[in-house]
């Protein structure tokens, strides 16, 4: 008689620990489930090389070879994931990033090998000028500031070129002022109203981007101070994410992840549009460099951490675990 009181004396009516005593019950209760389809996996994808380059910063993860990219997509395909986010690592930077409206460019082959391999990945491409900038800032610079109009303008050059080459679903992180409003616009106008857009809406300027920044050889002398958010700020990642709403995003998402949950909280319960949390390239390396020395239990962290978005409101993640998360499952 494990839950008797009587016998015991206690007069406790309430016991919560009843709703936890088995597998089967914490199951029957539980509130939140991460499945692989909420996951959106990026990719870091470089030109003119032939071996694969692992990146040091992102233990377990690599820049694939532009010549290697349809074979990754079919493995990534085989294992279940449906959603992509290419990262390119260019050798054609300038100081704009104009390869990136280049329509024989690295971003227009990147989706355009996708979407020929395997029709049914959806492509979502990163939208930025940081990966393709000689200077490493997301835009074009004037007197060492950048030029939110001049940016936005190219932004939108930018998202005609990638959803010419197949794109499903634009995500601009370069948090210019008016950026999805004139994309939207852009895109309309030439017949892509059909693609949609995954908002950066609330970019903080974080040292969670540091491995990334390995990752994609952004040169960046510097800070983004001046476009992407104060972290001490709430209302202001709130006043973004909203005006990101009313400019015509499709989905809001809150970047990083783990140290902004209160964030993606309060915007869940300001908005109707499905909310995405950005899992960034410094809290996937702390978990597995906390692993790797065996301080951490990997998997069950990486649970935790996901669960934790969804519990706080989101819909989608975007996650450098997507593979592992479904080899993982695959195991089971
Ligand atoms: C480009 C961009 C960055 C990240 C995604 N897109 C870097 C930055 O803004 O400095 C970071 C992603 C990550 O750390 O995983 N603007």
């Amino acid at each position: 008689m494990p839950y008797s009181s009587n016998t015991s004396g206690s007069r406790l009516i309430k016991r919560l620990r009843r709703l936890r005593s088995s597998p089967n019950m914490r199951e029957l209760v539980r509130e939140y489930e991460v499945k692989l389809s909420d996951l959106i996996y990026p990719i870091f994808i470089e030109e003119n090389i032939t071996n694969p380059v692992p990146i040091t910063s992102l233990p377990g993860l690599v820049r694939i070879p532009e010549a290697q990219l349809g074979a990754e997509i079919e493995a990534l395909n085989a294992l279940g994931i449906r959603y992509v986010m290419p990262f390119g690592i260019s050798h054609h930077k300038d100081n704009c990033g104009s390869d990136t409206w280049n329509s024989k460019g690295l971003l227009a082959r990147m989706i355009s090998t996708i979407k020929t391999v395997c029709p049914n990945m959806m492509v979502i491409p990163d939208i930025c000028f940081c990966e393709y900038t000689t200077h490493g800032h997301c835009g074009v610079l004037k007197q060492q500031s950048i030029d939110n109009d001049a940016t936005v303008e190219n932004l939108v050059k930018q998202c005609i070129n990638a959803a010419r080459a197949g794109a499903d679903m634009l995500a601009p992180s370069a948090m210019m002022d008016g950026q999805v409003m004139a994309i939207r616009q852009g895109l309309d106008k030439e017949g892509f109203s059909h693609v949609a857009i995954l908002a950066h809406a609330a970019k903080f300027a974080s040292s969670f981007y540091g491995p990334f920044r390995d990752a994609v050889a952004c040169e960046l002398k510097g800070d983004r101070h001046t476009y992407q958010l104060d972290y001490a700020n709430s209302r202001q990642a709130l006043h973004e994410a909203m005006l990101d709403e009313q400019e015509g995003a499709d989905i809001l998402m809150i970047k990083p992840g783990t140290p902004y949950l209160d964030i993606l909280s309060t915007l869940r319960s300001n908005t109707l549009l499905p909310l995405a949390a950005y899992q960034v390239s410094g809290e996937y390396a702390v978990i597995k460099c906390a692993a790797n020395i065996g301080v951490l239990n990997e998997r069950a962290t990486v649970l935790e951490t996901l669960t934790g978005f969804k519990r706080a409101g989101a819909d989608l993640i975007v996650t450098y675990y997507a593979k592992q998360f479904a080899q993982w499952q695959l195991n089971e």
